[in-house]
């Protein structure tokens, strides 16, 4: 797809590009999704992430309609819900969030959890690869998915994933599984890129003087990082405001010297579910 000018972008395993970094709308409500996501293309941003279980993808339909961009323009991510696992739901699940979106086919289609009490994950994915054989999700992965869980699909199936979406922030940096998954070209997507606002960031040290320095704010910084991280973010806000700040941030950069001190950040503080408990 065509990258917004002075953007960065990724390029996904199968040759296609995404935007670094997006708008992502958990815990948007529908009423008000539709003009947040129109406000976001409207100043820029050119990649949403939602969800089926966030119940949002018709208002991030009726926005993508209402704003007229093309539709190779705009990269849209969607999950398939933990209830819809298994090789006759999964077909069936696009296919509502399709309708929902008012598109004919998602830029990428992700497992959300493995879930792996329901045992039914690898069946998922073959049907995953079914639904990008079809044309109907041009890339697909997953989410939450931790080494163990990758080897099975990839062991079963034939396509590797092309993104494994995790939480990660500052506090919780996710070192290991990045380096199983990233170096067989899986792209790590960071999901809670800021903490989800469920610790003080001004409380990581260094952070505060970091971007004093900078002249930015702290968020600034922490997206920043991310991206010269190699990572796609998409921060989450609901206010107009902030995502104007949350785009700008491709006209600096971060040192070696400055990405070191927030990598010492990291103490491993998983502020979200793990994995092997997402069995919702
Ligand atoms: N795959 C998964 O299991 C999973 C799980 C969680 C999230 N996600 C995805 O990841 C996206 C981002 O994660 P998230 O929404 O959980 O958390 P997040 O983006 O880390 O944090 C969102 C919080 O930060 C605040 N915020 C945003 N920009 C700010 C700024 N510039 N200054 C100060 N505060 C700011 C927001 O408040 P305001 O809205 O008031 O600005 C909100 O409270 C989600 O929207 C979703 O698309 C995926």
């Amino acid at each position: 797809m065509k990258i917004p000018d002075g953007q960065l972008s990724l390029t996904l395993n199968t040759g296609d590009t995404i935007p670094q970094l997006g708008l992502g709308v958990f815990k948007v409500d529908d009423d008000v999704c539709e003009q947040l996501v129109l406000d976001a293309l409207e100043v820029g941003y050119r990649h949403i992430d939602t969800a089926m279980i966030y119940r949002n993808e018709a208002a991030v339909g009726r926005a993508l309609a209402a704003s007229g961009i093309a539709r190779d323009e705009i990269f849209v991510t969607t999950k398939l819900w933990n209830s819809d696992q298994g090789t006759e739901n999964t077909p069936v699940a696009l296919q509502t969030s399709l309708e929902l979106l008012g598109l004919d086919y998602v830029d990428l289609y992700l497992i959300h959890w493995p879930a792996p009490l329901r045992d039914d994950y690898v069946a998922t994915w073959l049907a995953l690869e079914e639904l990008h054989a079809q044309g109907l999700a041009k890339a697909i992965g997953v989410s939450n998915f931790e080494p163990e869980h990758l080897e099975k699909i990839m062991e079963a199936g034939s396509i590797t994933p092309a993104i494994n979406q995790v939480e990660l922030h500052p506090a919780f940096q996710q070192r290991t599984p990045r380096a199983f998954q990233e170096p067989l070209g899986i792209i790590t997507e960071a999901w809670g890129p800021l903490g989800q606002g469920k610790y003080e960031l001004s409380e990581l040290p260094g952070l505060v003087e970091l971007a004093k320095a900078k002249g930015r704010s702290i968020q600034q910084i922490v997206l920043r990082w991310h991206l010269q991280e190699g990572v796609v973010v998409f921060p989450k806000t609901a206010r107009k405001e902030r995502l104007v700040e949350n785009l700008s941030v491709f006209d600096f950069d971060l040192t070696a010297e400055e990405m070191d001190i927030v990598a010492a950040m990291d103490i491993n503080k998983r502020v979200g579910t793990h994995p092997d408990d997402g069995n919702w």
